[in-house]
């Protein structure tokens, strides 16, 4: 069975000190909730804090984003190795945030995933399609080319450490959620499109999160579907008890 990820994405708020407030509430509230990972992803100025404040605890920290290259003259990016060193575990890569504000393509987020391999860096790809998309029966070909665009190349080792979380962009921030069933059937054929790709055993193995909307009041629903194996949450997860409540509903499956 895959061991579910509850993912916080603060996006752009808190301090550093904000965050660490809310990180050693994270770490209080979380004590003893054992078959969860939990994984907080706050701005890049409290990484480093907030990365030696859990540093006692199970709980991991993963960056927003990266940039493909090692180093150089790329003036405001971050790259995977200096997200490693500070102790981050994760990144999130192609939120559409940065697909729909910054220009991210498939082919951007192809090379950022491999950046992350390189670092050690498990990458948690989001894909997801816009309401537009959606309401002209356009969504599984969207999330299609985002997927085989997006993993482009990598082999079965690599494609075992990847992490999607499927986000329908008109369910993110506004309290839109997608039914369950919705979600779990866009789920499933985001599986079959791994089997096509990396063959049904590592398929089953890779863990596919929903975002858009999550909170304690639909998290138990959304986290009971067979192929919904943790949630990317970005409001709720500004509030140490939602989001430790939506990771105890994790613990029901
Ligand atoms: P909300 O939970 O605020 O809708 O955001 C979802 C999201 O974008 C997480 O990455």
């Amino acid at each position: 069975m895959r061991r579910p990820i509850i993912a916080g994405n603060w996006k752009m708020n808190k301090t550093s000190s904000e965050g660490v407030e809310l990180t050693k509430a994270i770490v209080g509230l979380g004590k003893g909730l054992d078959g969860v990972d939990i994984v907080i992803a706050p701005p890049f100025t409290s990484l480093a804090a907030v990365c030696s404040t859990v540093k006692d605890s199970p709980i991991k920290v993963a960056g927003q984003n990266i940039f493909w290259e090692k180093s150089g003259a790329y003036t405001g990016e971050i790259s995977a190795d200096m997200l490693g060193e500070i102790g981050c575990s994760h990144v999130i890569i192609g939120h559409s945030e940065r697909r729909q504000f910054f220009g991210e393509t498939d082919e951007m987020v192809n090379k950022k995933i491999s950046a992350a391999f390189s670092a050690g860096l498990l990458p948690i790809v989001c894909v997801g399609e816009t309401l537009e998309q959606r309401e002209a029966g356009r969504a599984k070909d969207i999330i299609k080319g985002q997927i085989v665009n997006g993993f482009k190349g990598f082999d079965n080792s690599a494609a075992s450490k990847i992490i999607i979380a499927y986000e329908p962009i008109w369910a993110i921030g506004t309290g839109k959620t997608a039914t369950s069933d919705e979600a779990n059937e866009m789920h499933a054929y985001i599986r079959s499109l791994l089997t096509d790709l990396f063959g049904a055993a590592l398929a089953k193995k890779i863990n596919i999160l929903y975002g858009g909307s999550v909170k304690p009041s639909n998290s138990n629903e959304l986290l009971s579907k067979e192929d919904i194996d943790g949630v990317l949450v970005g409001g709720a997860s500004l509030d140490a008890d939602s989001f430790i409540s939506i990771a105890k509903s994790a613990l029901n499956r």
